[in-house]
């Protein structure tokens, strides 16, 4: 997507097998600044993930896939060492399923590779797997646009179609694209008349630092709100549909997403109001339990709900505390939806219902990996 005119990706390589070193955005900078950071090593990755640097379920499996590359580069052919970098980047976050999803599919293609060609095998491998996301998303674009042009064509009066999405799902947590955002970009490009109301997602602000930079930079209208507000517009009529992204996904349609999710999939519901969840099939967990149970739910530090960030007057990121030193916090960064308050799914094959049927017709060829 583009950046003040100029198309990026959010991960990337020079494209030079012996620089060895993987770009990222860093979207701990944003909105405020637009700076590119270059890791050198697998630690320089797995500190990029846990520190979120990078974040979102896809940007940070493609992220992990090139860390594989670093990783397979640093293992010197020795294969426990290259488990051990995997095993120490599947845990830098614990609830996308993309992270762990990138790694196994890299350690699948090198474990059989003659060790000489492991590095040129994983650059591939990242390169694929970041091509692959970026597809898969504009597919999600193209299937879920059909679902605003329909809402549009029943709308009586005003023709623009209100669209809430929460958190960052956008272009910045995949390659490109997006997944929640990405019928938004297809419609906008189509010349539908859209708008976006964006949760600002407390405590880090991934709405109102990045996806409100995203849809600024695209040019699409867009609100930014207090994460509590979502329930009141949807009553008084101002939410057509609610598009969200998901980290991890159940066959059976439950939802691991940004915390505040199911709060809104609840209002959704009780207002009549469609709730979709835009995906690509590297989300799915296929394992995973019905009603998400055993889906870890990351708890991150209590500093991040006690402080804020922004910008002072002299234009530096400062962060300022918001109560005295004693308060306890809690930081549950994720929560569950279950599938009954999830009106479908857009993913890159199409658009399903949320139940372990619709997503098994959609995916037939991953019945053999369902083993629970
Ligand atoms: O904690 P984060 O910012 O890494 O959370 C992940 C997310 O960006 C959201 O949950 C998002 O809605 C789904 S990821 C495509």
């Amino acid at each position: 997507m583009n950046v003040d005119g100029k198309a990026y990706r959010t991960v990337w390589t020079d494209n030079e097998i012996s620089s060895f070193s993987v770009k990222i955005i860093d979207q701990k900078k944003l909105p405020f600044f637009f700076e590119v950071k270059e890791l050198f090593s697998v630690s320089d990755v797995i500190r990029a993930i846990a520190d979120m640097h990078v974040r979102g379920a896809g940007c940070i499996g493609v992220t992990a896939a090139y860390g594989m590359w670093l990783a397979a580069k640093e293992s010197r052919g020795d294969s426990i060492q290259l488990q051990s970098f995997a095993d120490a980047l599947m845990c830098s976050r614990p609830t996308a399923t993309n992270l762990a999803w990138a790694v196994e599919r890299q350690l699948s293609v090198l474990i059989n590779a003659d060790p000489a060609d492991w590095t040129e095998i994983a650059l591939k491998e990242a390169e694929l797997i970041a091509d692959e996301d970026a597809n898969w998303c504009r597919s999600i674009g193209e299937n879920g646009k059909e679902l605003l042009l329909d809402i549009a064509k029943n709308k009586s009066d005003d023709q623009t179609v209100n669209i809430l999405t929460h958190c960052n799902a956008g272009w910045l947590a995949f390659s490109d694209w997006g997944s929640a955002t990405a019928p938004i970009y297809a419609a906008h490009r189509d010349g539908l008349p859209i708008h976006v109301w964006v949760d600002e997602t407390r405590p880090l602000n991934q709405g109102s630092r990045l996806t409100a930079w995203e849809l600024g930079q695209e040019g699409v209208p867009h609100t930014v709100i207090a994460d509590n507000v979502g329930g009141h517009l949807m009553n008084i009529g101002k939410v057509d549909i609610v598009i969200t992204g998901t980290d991890r996904t159940t066959r059976y349609g439950d939802v691991a997403n940004k915390i505040g999710t199911y709060l809104k999939a609840l209002a959704a519901h009780d207002n009549g109001i469609p709730f979709y969840v835009a995906l690509p099939s590297s989300t799915f967990d296929w394992t995973a339990s019905e009603g998400g149970l055993g889906i870890p739910i990351e708890e991150r530090n209590q500093d991040e709900v006690r402080r804020i960030e922004g910008l002072s007057a002299a234009g530096e990121l400062i962060g300022i505390e918001l109560a005295m030193p004693c308060v306890t916090y809690a930081n549950y960064a994720f929560d569950i939806t279950p599938s009954r308050l999830v009106t479908g799914l857009i993913t890159e094959r199409g658009v399903c219902d949320a139940s372990e049927k619709g997503v098994m017709e959609l995916f037939p060829d991953k019945k053999q990996l369902c083993s629970s």
